[in-house]
């Protein structure tokens, strides 16, 4: 299988706890009060330019998965007018609740104007969240910046949906750094790799990702 190597360990569903640090440190556990949800391989879709075999353009090699991208690839589906992508989104979709995603992840320098993290679906529009780095910066999309300095490091991202309350919530290295309303509800997940911008992207576009979870509340 193409990404054994990746394959998510096969947990009962996890209590976070983090009692250690809840009043200690102005870090916080983004997770506390959330539960891990099982995860495995087919909880994973695989998306990538259509005319291109998977492995030329995602690897996963001792629990880090690869994603690269160039500018002039072909988007995910003959005949769409998207940018190109390689990205897991992860199945199946929520429709309510409080979800998370975690990961650790590392932007080699030079990539930019490269969407690594969305929330896709939405009441309006089709997107909830996309973060995008431009210069070794993470933006809301292309103009907020919500953290800098990111290139060439691992850095964790926790992105928290609450679909009733109309939120989203990004914490970058267990820091809340950004809040701003949904778009409404509707068929919604996850997706993780690398998604070229409209514009002001660089040729080549890579992410890596490791210790991907998903949470819920509880
Ligand atoms: C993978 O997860 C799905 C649902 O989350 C479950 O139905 C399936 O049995 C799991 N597969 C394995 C091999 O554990
Ligand atoms: C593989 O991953 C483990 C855990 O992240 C790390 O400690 C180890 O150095 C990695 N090995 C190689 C060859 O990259
Ligand atoms: C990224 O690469 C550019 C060009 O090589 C260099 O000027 C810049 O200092 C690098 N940035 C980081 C954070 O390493
Ligand atoms: C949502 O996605 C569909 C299918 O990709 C597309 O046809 C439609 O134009 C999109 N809507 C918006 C508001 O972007
Ligand atoms: C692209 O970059 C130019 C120059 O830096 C800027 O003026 C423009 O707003 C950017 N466009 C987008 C969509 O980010």
């Amino acid at each position: 299988m193409k990404a054994s190597c990746c394959r998510l360990p096969f947990f009962l569903v996890i209590l976070s706890f983090s009692l250690n640090d809840a009043h200690m440190v102005s870090d916080v556990d983004p997770t506390y009060g959330f539960v891990e949800i099982m995860l495995n391989e087919s909880n994973f879709d695989y998306q990538k330019p259509y005319d291109t075999p998977l492995d030329q353009r995602y690897e996963c090699k001792n629990g880090t998965h690869r994603f690269w991208v160039y500018a002039d690839d072909k988007p995910h589906h003959l005949g769409s007018n998207t940018q190109p992508r390689t990205e897991i989104r992860i199945l199946p979709d929520y429709t309510s609740g409080v979800w998370q995603f975690e990961g650790l992840a590392f932007i080699p320098n030079g990539t930019s104007g490269a969407t690594i993290v969305q929330i896709h679906g939405a009441a309006h529009g089709n997107i909830t969240a996309l973060l995008r780095i431009y210069k070794g910066e993470m933006r809301f999309y292309s103009t907020q910046v919500i953290d800098t300095d990111l290139y060439d490091r691992w850095f964790k991202v926790n992105l928290i949906h609450d679909v009733h309350g109309g939120k989203v919530v990004v914490f970058i290295n267990n820091k809340e750094k950004f809040k701003i309303h949904d778009q409404g509800p509707g068929l919604l997940h996850f997706k993780f790799g690398v998604y070229g911008a409209p514009a002001n992207i660089s040729y080549y576009m890579e992410s890596r990702w490791k210790d991907v979870k998903i949470y819920k509340k509880s």
